[in-house]
């Protein structure tokens, strides 16, 4: 059972510290350089304001909404996040079965640390059992320095299900600092030859001319992507508003505003300050995601405000794993969805698509 003074999801994250390793903990919380960006994600949520709209009639409302034609329950899903067995023996596969449970939709990550059919087939049990309908599941790829390996990839996501490819354009040269637990493995890519890294000694290039570097992944290879992939594409990883039009020119279904929870290029605007400018520049061509900061129902009501369609949560889901399991992955999304919906209650929306700058204070 779920312990009874955990009521939100700063709650989770403080429990969070005693269920994993020091080391775990730390890479899982820590932001690139010196933090800057990753605290942006969190202050700029804090400046924003919110209007309410007392006894407004609140008849039929509902959180549902629809997203490249499909439905979800509400605008929330699971960021996709590497190695979840780093803090459960359950994995992806025990956050897969919560987030159907929950019905909610959920991006599984090349670096899972199980295969993505076994999750997928654990979200279809999960769903079946309880005699709901399957939430969206989406693939997140990083593309592989071989294109043929990238493909190997998006047809196993098309062949076991996922009904989107989310493909990451922001961490495509991060060097790895943590080193995994014995048992904890990037399962899905295992069989890849890894870029071996080149001793360079301390006077010379560290990252250029490096295979990780050589071989990164340009636009070229987005192009080639929206050829071979039959699934709706969404391209995550989006900062400005130049790489958000090349991104919809290039076919793109949908993008994910999003610096990688501050853990990429520090110095980058938080995801909520970017969020209005992609939008005035992107003008509903294509829906607009956003993670980054999300930690409560407020939050999701003002990413919504400044123009995103939905939103994701990364770090919440590892701390609900580490704390409590499934149990405690539904317990979180449950905590979202009831605040949410208090939230929408207090500023007078019966619908996702109602909320607009008008919640905002001041009201523009
Ligand atoms: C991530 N993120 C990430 N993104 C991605 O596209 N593929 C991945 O494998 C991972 N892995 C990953 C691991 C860990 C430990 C974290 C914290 C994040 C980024 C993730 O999808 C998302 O953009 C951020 O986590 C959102 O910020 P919040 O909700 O953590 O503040």
């Amino acid at each position: 059972t779920i312990p009874a003074d955990l009521t939100s999801l700063a709650d989770y994250e403080r429990r969070a510290v005693a269920h994993m390793p020091e080391a775990t903990w730390r890479h899982i919380a820590s932001g690139a350089g010196q933090e800057c960006t990753l605290r942006q994600n969190r202050l700029a949520f804090e400046r924003l304001l919110l209007e309410p709209r007392a006894l407004a009639c609140l008849q039929g409302a509902t959180t549902h909404t629809t997203l490249l034609g499909q439905r979800h329950a509400a605008p929330v899903l699971l960021a996709p996040v590497a190695y979840h067995r780093l803090v459960h023996p359950g994995g992806e596969c025990e956050t897969a079965r919560a987030a159907a449970a929950m019905q909610t939709g959920m991006v599984v990550s090349t670096l899972a640390s199980q295969t993505l059919e076994d999750i997928a087939r654990s979200a279809r049990a999960a769903a079946a059992e309880l005699r709901h309908d399957q939430a969206p599941l989406w693939f997140q790829l990083y593309l592989q320095p071989k294109r043929s390996h990238s493909l190997e990839l998006v047809r196993r996501a098309e062949a076991a299900g996922y009904q989107a490819l989310v493909v990451t354009i922001d961490a495509t040269v991060k060097r790895a600092r943590f080193a995994l637990p014995p048992g904890v493995e990037a399962v899905n890519i295992q069989s890849f030859p890894s870029l071996a890294q080149r001793p360079q000694g301390l006077a010379g290039p560290i990252l250029f001319g490096t295979p990780l570097v050589e071989s990164a992944p340009t636009w070229e290879d987005i192009a080639w992507l929206r050829q071979q992939c039959t699934l709706p594409l969404i391209v995550k990883g989006v900062v400005s508003p130049r790489d958000a039009m090349r991104a919809v020119e290039l076919g793109a279904d949908a993008l994910i505003v999003s610096n990688h929870g501050g853990r990429v290029l520090d110095g980058l605007p938080a995801a909520i300050d970017i969020l209005p400018r992609v939008a005035e520049t992107v003008a509903g061509r294509v829906p607009l995601l956003l993670d980054g900061g999300i930690r409560s129902g407020t939050d999701i009501v003002k990413a919504l405000a400044l123009g995103a369609s939905a939103v994701l949560v990364g770090r919440p889901q590892l701390h609900a794993l580490a704390v409590a399991g499934l149990l405690g992955v539904a317990h979180m999304l449950h905590l979202l969805r009831a605040e949410l919906e208090l939230a929408m209650a207090q500023l007078g929306c019966t619908r996702i698509a109602v909320i607009d700058r008008s919640v905002l204070w001041p009201p523009e």
